[in-house]
């Protein structure tokens, strides 16, 4: 008879609140269909919880996992090493042990640019000018990504301009600070449009910009996917520019972590899109 001497596995995804996360179901996915022991699960952990939470999170049986909102900078302050990316935007969203050393990364920025490459390959090459909307977390992250493969001029458009200002003066990079009022004339300009804003979001305000002006050879990308086709990726696919949902940075993020905790690199399947596009459907049927 043998014996097991380590347990499965466990990782988690911690937020407050933490129901609408659909990691478990990318995460079970993958642990399913290459057939490993291991676990995945949703954890609701209030903001004064968080210390304790992952203080034992190796007495727990935790090898790791992901860390969403309101977490991200409060678990960036609490690890003891950080990656080269997670310390650049002061927040991590993916966590794992090394002995008994919390680490952390941001998979964001290798998301976002993994789902660039995916669905427009070659995109960097043709980006001189990107137009970023929004100057939250995930703008920071979008930023750096545009950054670390192009030369670009980033416009970095916000409702309040000294967020605006505070990102760019932490990249060495040419950030042009504008208003949303400067829009249109920014747009003629765009190889690459990303709207990072929660603007267009199921249950937030609607996302108003008239893409007439963007040229023909611009991407347009939105980090919202609920919807899955927001109002910004629908007037852009129907001017016939190619349009990159959220989904790909949702799905390609979760790669890293799954490699770390579970030891096998997973793959974004059209299969695992699939799933996860149904389940977005599911959840925003009526509703918009
Ligand atoms: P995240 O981590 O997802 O980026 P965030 O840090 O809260 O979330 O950032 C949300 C972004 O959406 C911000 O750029 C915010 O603009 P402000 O900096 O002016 O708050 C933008 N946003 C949210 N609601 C908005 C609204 N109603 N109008 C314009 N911008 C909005």
């Amino acid at each position: 008879m043998t014996r097991r001497l380590t347990p499965p596995p466990r990782a988690f995804v911690i937020g407050w609140p933490i129901k609408h996360s659909r990691s478990p179901l990318i995460h079970n996915y993958w642990l399913k269909t290459l057939g490993l022991e291991g676990s995945y699960e949703r954890i609701e952990v209030p903001p004064d919880d968080l210390a304790t939470f992952l203080a034992s999170m190796r007495d727990n049986g935790f090898v790791g996992g992901n860390v969403t909102l309101p977490h991200k900078e409060s678990a960036f302050e609490l690890c003891g090493r950080r990656t080269a990316t997670a310390e650049e935007l002061g927040a991590v969203n993916t966590l794992w042990l090394d002995g008994a050393t919390l680490c952390g990364d941001n998979t964001d920025v290798g998301g976002f640019l993994a789902s660039l490459d995916a669905e427009a390959p070659g995109w960097a090459q043709h980006c001189a000018t990107a137009v970023v909307l929004g100057a939250g977390g995930a703008a920071r992250a979008i930023v750096q990504a545009i950054l670390q493969r192009s030369k670009s001029t980033i416009f970095l458009v916000n409702r309040t301009r000294e967020k605006a200002l505070d990102l760019a003066r932490q990249f060495a990079a040419e950030i042009v600070v504008c208003d949303w009022t400067e829009l249109s004339n920014l747009l003629e300009k765009a190889d690459l449009l990303v709207n990072t804003t929660s603007l267009g979001m199921a249950g937030q305000p609607a996302l108003s910009v008239d893409i007439a002006a963007v040229p023909a050879r611009a991407i347009v990308c939105d980090i919202v996917y609920v919807p899955l086709e927001t109002e910004l990726l629908h007037a852009a696919r129907h001017r016939g520019l190619k349009a990159v949902g959220g989904l790909g940075m949702l799905l390609h993020q979760a790669v890293p972590g799954f490699e770390r905790w579970f030891g096998r690199r997973p793959q974004v399947t059209a299969e695992l899109r699939a799933l996860v596009e149904a389940d977005v459907m599911a959840a925003t049927a009526g509703k918009i």
